[in-house]
């Protein structure tokens, strides 16, 4: 997506504006296997990515592809069941579209969640984990080219890319909910491959927790947009050369399904009280 993209970003959210009569409280996006909280909002109407125009679409299995519009404790919920990767192929401009159609609809509030590899080994599989910051190692930045003002500023500050405020509700939702959650720092790589455990050990070195393939350029637009964040990281798996046995896809969607009443009923909490 190169040429007239603002254009584009703004005829989707137009569309999308004519479909939801306000501004959702708060936007979603559920990462690979979480996509259940979705189907717990009331009144809830649901899009496919495929009638949505200017929409990427997203082929990785454990995502539904749709947008979901319904409420719960009493606000208007927006959540994005499966997003577009950098791994895909997408560049990281058509990564962070359905974001920046958030913004323009008005959101200014953006939970993001993933599925991710527990590199801090007190993880076990089922952690939940805030993410209270990040590491960028995808190798770019969905900023990269002629700056969009209309978006936002050419660089914008990250010195608290998720908020303290929305960290400070999901402990307060977690308590309330009896659902642990571990804090850390998120590491997003390129992928597709899982990384070696060579690579984890460098990894832990400089500081992460949890690595994972998504969610970090979401936060970047979402912050130079100005919209508060809270990330909530899966730890769906030991990451590599943690445990001696190899990684599959297939176990990564399976805890994550199994921790998905958990990780609604936090989500829930955040929700209402915010
Ligand atoms: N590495 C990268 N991404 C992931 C992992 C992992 O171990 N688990 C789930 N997503």
């Amino acid at each position: 997506m190169t040429g007239g993209y603002y254009e584009k970003v703004e005829q989707t959210a137009a569309l999308l504006r004519g479909q939801i009569d306000r501004v959702p409280d708060v936007a979603i996006v559920l990462g690979s296997g979480l996509g259940d909280f979705a189907e717990g909002l009331e009144g809830a109407v649901t899009t496919p990515y495929g009638e949505i125009p200017n929409w990427p679409a997203s082929a990785v299995i454990g995502h539904a592809g749709k947008l979901v519009v319904g409420s719960l404790a009493g606000k208007t919920v927006l959540a994005l069941s499966g997003r577009a990767h950098f791994y895909e192929g997408h560049d990281l401009r058509t990564v962070t579209f359905a974001t920046r159609v958030m913004g323009l609809l008005g959101v200014k509030q953006l939970i993001l969640t993933n599925a991710a590899g527990g590199i801090n080994v007190a993880f076990k599989p089922g952690t939940l984990m805030v993410i209270d910051d990040h590491i960028n190692l995808l190798g770019s930045n969905p900023l990269v080219g002629p700056n969009e003002d209309r978006f936002g500023f050419r660089f914008p500050d990250m010195t608290e890319v998720y908020s303290q405020r929305l960290r400070g509700l999901a402990g307060a939702a977690a308590i309330a909910k009896a659902v642990p959650v571990a804090h850390g720092v998120y590491v997003a790589v390129h992928g597709p491959s899982y990384e070696t455990p060579a690579e984890i050990r460098f990894l832990r070195t400089i500081g992460a927790d949890a690595v994972g393939m998504s969610t970090v350029p979401e936060a970047l637009v979402a912050r130079q947009m100005g919209i508060e964040v809270l990330g909530i990281s899966c730890i769906t798996n030991p990451a590599a050369g943690v445990l001696p046995k190899p990684l599959h896809h297939d176990e990564v969607m399976e805890v994550a399904r199994r921790v998905q009443g958990q990780f609604s009923s936090l989500l829930e909490g955040v929700i209402e009280r915010l």
